[in-house]
């Protein structure tokens, strides 16, 4: 799959229009859409992880999703099973099940 890393093209912003005109919760859960954890990577998780190669700045010690998905072990179903419980530091989000699922695909695809 050929993902974007240039952060206002067209179709992610319609996806954004799309998530916002419906309400995340909405959005039918299908297969899991690493553009979409991309969307809600930048929305909820940028200001302490460094969540694409255009971000620059995130938190101190806290690992970029790029290095989270080069991690030996890593696998986007435990992830997304993990963010299913928020973390230490991290403020509880209440992701869905299918928002867990894209963003695990979506820190899986930076991993490639
Ligand atoms: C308030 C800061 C903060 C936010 C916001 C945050 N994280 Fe984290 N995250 C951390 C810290 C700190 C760690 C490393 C220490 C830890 O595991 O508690 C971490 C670790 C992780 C890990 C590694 C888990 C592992 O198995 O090693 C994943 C995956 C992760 N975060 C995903 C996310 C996602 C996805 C979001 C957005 C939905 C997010 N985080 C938002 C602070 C944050």
């Amino acid at each position: 799959m050929l993902l974007r890393f240039s952060g206002s093209s067209g179709p992610i912003r319609a996806a954004a229009l799309a998530a916002m005109l419906f309400g995340l919760g909405a959005v039918p859960a299908a297969a899991a859409d690493a553009e979409h954890g991309e969307m809600l990577a930048k929305r909820w998780c940028a200001s302490c992880h460094i969540v694409s190669p255009d971000q620059t700045h995130g938190a101190d010690n806290v690992p970029t999703f790029a290095t989270i998905a080069k991690i030996p072990d890593f696998d986007a179903a435990r992830i997304a099973k993990f963010l299913m419980d928020p973390h230490p530091k991290m403020p509880d989000m209440q992701l869905g099940r299918s928002e867990a699922a894209d963003l695990g695909a979506y820190i899986a695809s930076l991993g490639k």
